[in-house]
């Protein structure tokens, strides 16, 4: 397939998995097999590994990443982190408005928007969760979901912030379910954020825009799902806690 070339990101999301010690471990056994991999690797882990993490990642092509940011820098937010501790903790990138924050701890589109501006002005890049459930997908408004959600998870961001932006366009159904997109199922909405970033920006900020898809990807389905030409990288839960099989889906983003 005739593919833009823009770098590929794979990201782990290793949700609310793996103790510090627990991540030293998984890290060591992915360094090697990641090493002088064709793509961005990344790994989103929880905050308490994050220090460990950074420290093990120093000069390694491995980014790692926070799963949330709060909107302030400090302040009456018990429970909360900001950018500017996710930064100085090493991290270069955080998830915001993934369906597990916006179903459990309600994240809106308009808090989701505040983290995505808190993090980017706080020198991170940021991955910006989006994706319809399974009612509104059978109601025929995947679309109509989709455009709310990146209409205003960006709104407010320039266009030169944008190319710290990366989407995550993941169907809530096929999150940990084990049911995948087929691949023209996650093309089309992929094709779809890409358009609808051309009409909210430009054409350019459109076509250097990384977009990544989510949900159940795993080593046999990967390769298949990447060759789409406007998913460029994907965002892995379940199996971003296997090295090998992380591995494999980095491996196959390369080709
Ligand atoms: P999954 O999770 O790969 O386990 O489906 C993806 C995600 O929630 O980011």
């Amino acid at each position: 397939m005739n593919k833009v070339k823009r770098k590929a990101m794979i990201a782990g999301n290793w949700k609310m998995n793996l103790t510090p010690a627990q991540a030293a471990k998984l890290l060591t056994e992915l360094m090697p097999l990641v090493q002088g991999a064709d793509c961005e690797v990344a790994v989103c882990v929880p905050y308490i590994d994050l220090f460990v993490a950074a420290e093990q990642c120093a000069n390694t092509n491995i980014l790692v990443g926070a799963q949330n940011c709060h909107w302030a820098d400090k302040g009456a937010f018990t429970g909360e982190i900001s950018a500017p501790m996710l930064r100085e903790c090493g991290a270069t990138l955080a998830i915001v408005g993934h369906s597990e924050r916006r179903q459990y701890f309600g994240d809106t589109d308009e808090s989701v928007n505040q983290r995505l501006k808190a993090v980017l002005a706080g020198g991170l890049r940021c991955i910006l969760c989006v994706g319809e459930s399974l009612d509104e997908r059978e109601a025929g408004s995947t679309e109509a979901v989709v455009r709310r959600q990146v209409t205003a998870g960006l709104a407010g961001v320039t266009k030169e912030q944008l190319g710290g932006v990366i989407i995550a366009y993941e169907p809530i159904w096929a999150i940990g379910t084990g049911k995948t997109a087929t691949s023209a199922e996650a093309q089309e909405v992929c094709g779809f954020i890409r358009t609808l970033v051309a009409e909210l920006y430009d054409g350019d900020a459109a076509g250097k825009l990384q977009i990544q898809y989510g949900g159940s990807m795993n080593a046999q389905n990967a390769a298949e799902l990447l060759s789409q030409p406007d998913i460029d990288g994907g965002l892995i839960g379940g199996a971003s806690l296997k090295a090998q099989d992380f591995a494999a889906i980095v491996a196959a983003a390369g080709k």
